[in-house]
């Protein structure tokens, strides 16, 4: 079996041919997925992308899913994972309606449920608000916040923990301000900057930052939910769409990868929909079936 993870970020699987933006690991092709898919037709029997499709524009978002089409050998499954825009949206309803007869817990979940739906789109800097709002020392409705992220929210809580305590250390600020100053001379990207800000104008350098984030492939440019992500992958030319869960697959042994879940069973990104579908066979179409 011959599988493709695209868009893959940091959840990377050796048996995988894992692909990216930037190489975020041994093995990880990086490429650009609004060029296409870089690999012959018919190549892969399986593909599976978590998470990405939220990131290109509507029409992008067709032709990429076309290319998995082209990239799949016929009857090759496509799994994909988004958020879930339904569920988000009757989350936000539910916390709205409890906030406004003043319960203050419906009313934190209120403010997160804000964040999931517009600072992904709206943020002109990596992380944007919800990274403010994961990386507080104390995250008032933690629990909710972990309920509807899993565990990716859980490593990130954990991370900025860690990240906190190094801050602290008497040694890290010594170190901080020589290691900025290194960096200013190894990094082509402040180089770059450095040069920018004499030529440009402070507006100027401020629209190119935030242009250049927003190309980045960080923030989202369109969301789903179970029948319009269905209406795509059948417009694309997939049949038997399936609406799955994160341990539930077609794929044979797909839990044993941990893309969708973890070691422990928990589930990865539990604001998902997961569904798959089957590349049709050729002569299908041809027949009209
Ligand atoms: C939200 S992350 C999801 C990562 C991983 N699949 C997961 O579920 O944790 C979105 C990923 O899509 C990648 N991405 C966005 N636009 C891309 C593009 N045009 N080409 C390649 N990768 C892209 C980003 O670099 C990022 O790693």
């Amino acid at each position: 079996m011959k599988y493709l993870n695209l868009g893959c970020g940091q959840r990377f699987h050796s048996a995988w041919t894992n692909l990216d933006f930037r190489s975020t690991g041994p093995n990880v092709i990086a490429h650009d997925l609004t060029q296409g898919i870089p690999f012959p037709d018919s190549s892969f029997d399986v593909i599976y992308h978590s998470h990405i499709l939220e990131h290109f524009s509507k029409s992008k978002a067709k032709f990429f899913v076309n290319e998995c089409c082209r990239v799949l050998r016929p009857q090759g499954i496509l799994r994909v994972a988004v958020p879930d825009l339904e569920q988000i949206i009757r989350a936000y309803l539910d916390s709205l309606e409890k906030a406004q007869t003043g319960c203050l817990d419906a009313a934190k979940n209120y403010d997160w449920l804000l964040l999931e739906l517009f600072d992904q789109v709206a943020r002109n800097n990596s992380g944007g608000e919800m990274a403010a709002y994961l990386f507080q020392e104390h995250i008032p409705n933690k629990d909710f916040v972990l309920e509807r992220l899993g565990a990716e929210a859980r490593s990130l809580i954990e991370a900025s923990q860690r990240q906190c305590d190094v801050n602290h250390s008497r040694e890290f600020i010594l170190k901080k301000g020589l290691r900025s100053l290194l960096d200013f001379f190894r990094e082509s990207g402040k180089r770059r900057d450095f040069f920018l800000k004499k030529i440009l104008s402070a507006a100027e350098y401020d629209a190119f930052q935030v242009g250049e984030f927003r190309r980045q492939g960080e923030i989202h440019q369109w969301m789903y939910d179970s029948y319009s992500l269905a209406k795509l992958l059948s417009d694309c030319g997939f049949s038997e769409v399936t609406r799955r869960n994160a341990t539930d697959s077609s794929v044979p042994d797909w839990s044993k990868f941990n893309l969708d879940s973890e070691v422990d069973g928990t589930i990865y990104k539990p604001d998902s929909i997961f569904m798959e579908a089957v590349k049709t066979e050729p002569s299908a179409l041809i027949n009209g079936s």
